[in-house]
C-alpha cells in the first residue's frame, strides 16, 4: 500500500460476526468513513442480496461482489469496509484486501452464530443451515480461507461491540 493512500481496515469473518455493528463503532473511534460492500451491493442491484441469490444466483452475486470491492478499494481514503461473509473464497478478493491495507477477523463460535442468525431469513448461504452443527461445517470449509486473508484475529464471543472495536483499535497500533 502507498504511502500517500489513507489505510483501509477490511472486517472479514462469518456471518454474525458483528462486521457490520463493529465496523461502525470502529470508523466512529477512527474518525474515518466506512463503506458497507452488502449495502453498496443492494444499493448498485436495487434490490436484496436474498433477492438476487434467486432470480440470478450465487455466481452473479460473487462478480458484483468483486466489482464492488474493487472499487472501494481504488478510493484514495481511508477506510473501514465492512465485507461479507464469503468475500474471501475468491482469492483474487483475498490479495485486493491485503495489498489496500489491515484485514481483521471477527471469529464467534458456531453457537454464537446460530444465536444470532436464526430465524433471520435475509442470509441465503444459511437457508438450509438450521444447526449449530451445520454452521460448524461451513465455517470449518472456509477456516483456511479467512487464514489466509486475516492480518489478525479478534475473538468475539461474550464481548461488546465496543470492547471488540477498542481491541482492535490496540492491535492496529
Ligand atoms: C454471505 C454473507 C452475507 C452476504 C451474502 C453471502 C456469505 O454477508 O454477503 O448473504 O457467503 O457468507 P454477512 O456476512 O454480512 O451476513
Amino acid at each position: 500500500m502507498s504511502a500517500e493512500r489513507g489505510r483501509q481496515i477490511t472486517l472479514i469473518g462469518f456471518m454474525g460476526c458483528g462486521k457490520t455493528s463493529v465496523g461502525e463503532e470502529l470508523a466512529r473511534l477512527l474518525g474515518v468513513g466506512r463503506a458497507d460492500l452488502d449495502q453498496l451491493i443492494e444499493e448498485r442491484a436495487g434490490t436484496t442480496i436474498s433477492e438476487i441469490f434467486k432470480t440470478k444466483g450465487e455466481a452473479a452475486f460473487r462478480a458484483l461482489e468483486t466489482e464492488v470491492l474493487n472499487e472501494t478499494a481504488a478510493r484514495d481514503e481511508a477506510l473501514v469496509v465492512c465485507s461479507g461473509g464469503g468475500i474471501v473464497l475468491d482469492p483474487k478478493n483475498t490479495e485486493t484486501i491485503r495489498r489496500r491495507g489491515t484485514a481483521v477477523w471477527l471469529r464467534a463460535s458456531p453457537q454464537t452464530i446460530f444465536a444470532r442468525v436464526s430465524g433471520d431469513g435475509s442470509r441465503p448461504v444459511l437457508a438450509n443451515a438450521a444447526s449449530a452443527e451445520r454452521i460448524g461445517e461451513i465455517l470449518s470449509a472456509r477456516l483456511p480461507r479467512y487464514e489466509a486473508t486475516a492480518d489478525f484475529a479478534v475473538d468475539t464471543d461474550g464481548k461488546s461491540i465496543a470492547e471488540i472495536a477498542r481491541e482492535i483499535v490496540e492491535r492496529l497500533r
